[in-house]
């Protein structure tokens, strides 16, 4: 597999991810307070095993040691995100010092290694005390959004100079009000459709508020989108397509661009939007660069009786998949890094999240070696570089995840780590994925060194 390094700039980023509740433990000290994933995973029978993000990779205590494999990783960036309860624990103040101080310091060690902080503010951990007064379906949650990013920007702005607003706010909307799988939990389309309306619109006010706090701001949005395909030609299955795209992809992506809220989606939904003058400019405010989050392809057919917007996947038998059994396809990240660039006129973009689990074997002298989740990262680079090749303006690549970790309602099971987390220990041991990836970081760099 040749990654056609040559493509990608010199100063390209080369990171890991990771989100707070997902790796950082100490859920009940220093002031925070629970979020909606803290009550959500201690609901019997949501996660698997029942587990929960209590103590997770215990990231909280363990941050230096953290910040020690990323240079081990050569990695010169990492995409981190800031626990909104951890902060402003009852959402919408008072600020918890401690809370800040955390993420303050952490910003301070990342810097110190050469390190570049992309900070995310919101990775799905909202407030408790927000969703017991409506939560995301309700507007003044964007408005205490707002604030919350104006708190964060000022404390950090002045070494911060990447900022998210939203992780994959479609996660947030449609899994959480909508399929029920994540929190809150909910299943109520109304309710679905308001949330996600009132993410984009804190979206566009956090982005305002991160400017107004760190002038000189880089400000983008995460949206982990999907290429869509049919198994038929029937123009029925063409249809649910269309319709998939639309709200796993077209809803996100076109109201941020001024182009309104895609009205055959607002038609499909059939729920009116809690609109009010002025907000569609709000969502609109022009954005520095767009992060794409690529996981997998989606075949999907017609689904009359189902929920909105009536189209399900199509699971397709004999072809290639992670542990998490989602197929496998590199040129989808291509397609659509191809297609935030000529579709919506994305001026800079990353890749902030791509990645695949598998069953890690530790063998007896404690190595991991990873051929496939190998195969996958180098495979979704060489469909970047190429996408590069073609005009892409990519500007990094964040692999997910740095570390092993609480992956949501799969809990502990699946392991998306360049690096491995024995959760008896919490001993870190960098995997085969961890080790190949170091190597094409070299590689670039000596490109690029000798290039210059
Ligand atoms: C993404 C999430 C991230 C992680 C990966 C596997 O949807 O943003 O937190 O769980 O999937």
């Amino acid at each position: 597999m040749t990654i056609d390094l040559a493509a990608l700039p010199h100063d390209f980023l080369w990171g890991t991810a990771t989100a707070a509740y997902q790796i950082e433990g100490a859920v009940d000290e220093d002031g925070r307070a629970p979020s909606i994933w803290d009550t959500f995973s201690h609901t019997p029978g949501k996660i698997a095993n029942d587990d929960n993000g209590d103590v997770a990779c215990d990231h909280y205590h363990r941050w230096r040691e953290d910040i020690g494999l990323m240079r081990r990783l050569g990695a010169n960036a990492y995409r981190l995100s800031v626990a909104w309860p951890r902060v402003r624990p009852g959402g919408d103040g008072p600020d918890n010092a401690k809370g800040l101080d955390f993420y303050d310091e952490l910003v301070d060690g990342l810097l110190e290694a050469g390190i570049t902080p992309s900070v995310t503010l919101y990775h799905w951990d909202l407030p408790q005390a927000l969703q017991d007064r409506g939560g995301w379906p309700e507007r003044a949650t964007a408005e205490h959004f707002a604030a919350y990013a104006s708190v964060v920007a000022d404390r950090l702005g002045d070494r911060v100079h990447h900022w998210t607003t939203l992780n994959e706010p479609s996660c947030s909307a449609w899994i959480g009000h909508l399929e029920g799988k994540m929190a809150p939990g909910w299943t109520d389309l109304t309710a679905a459709v308001r949330a996600s309306y009132h993410l984009l619109l804190g979206h566009g006010l956090a982005a305002q508020a991160i400017r107004a706090a760190a002038p000189g701001a880089q400000v983008g949005i995460v949206n982990n989108l999907s290429t869509v395909f049919t198994v038929t030609d029937r123009p029925e299955d063409a249809a649910a397509a269309r319709r998939h795209d639309g709200h796993v992809n077209r809803w996100w992506l076109d109201p941020v661009h001024g182009r309104g809220f895609p009205a055959d989606m607002v038609e499909t939904y059939g729920v009116e939007l809690p609109e009010r003058p002025g907000d569609l400019e709000t969502i609109a405010t022009p954005l520095d660069w767009l992060g794409l989050n690529y996981y997998f392809p989606a075949f999907i057919e017609d689904d009359p009786d189902g929920p909105a917007p009536y189209a399900r996947s199509v699971y397709r038998e004999g072809v290639p998949r992670t542990g998490m059994d989602w197929e496998i396809d590199a040129n989808g990240i291509e397609t659509l890094l191809l297609r935030l660039t000529n579709e919506y006129g994305a001026r800079k973009l990353y890749v902030t999240e791509n990645g695949s689990a598998y069953p890690d074997v530790v063998r007896p002298d404690g190595t991991i070696d990873d051929p496939e989740r190998q195969e996958y990262l180098a495979g979704h680079l060489a469909a970047c570089a190429s996408a590069a090749r073609k005009g892409a303006p990519l500007a990094g690549y964040f692999a997910w995840s740095l570390l092993d970790n609480f992956e949501w309602a799969y809990g502990y099971d699946k392991r998306f780590g360049l690096v491995h987390v024995d959760y008896e220990t919490q001993v870190r041991t960098i995997k085969g994925t961890g080790r190949r990836y170091a190597d094409i970081i070299r590689a670039h760099r000596g490109q690029a060194s000798k290039a210059a």
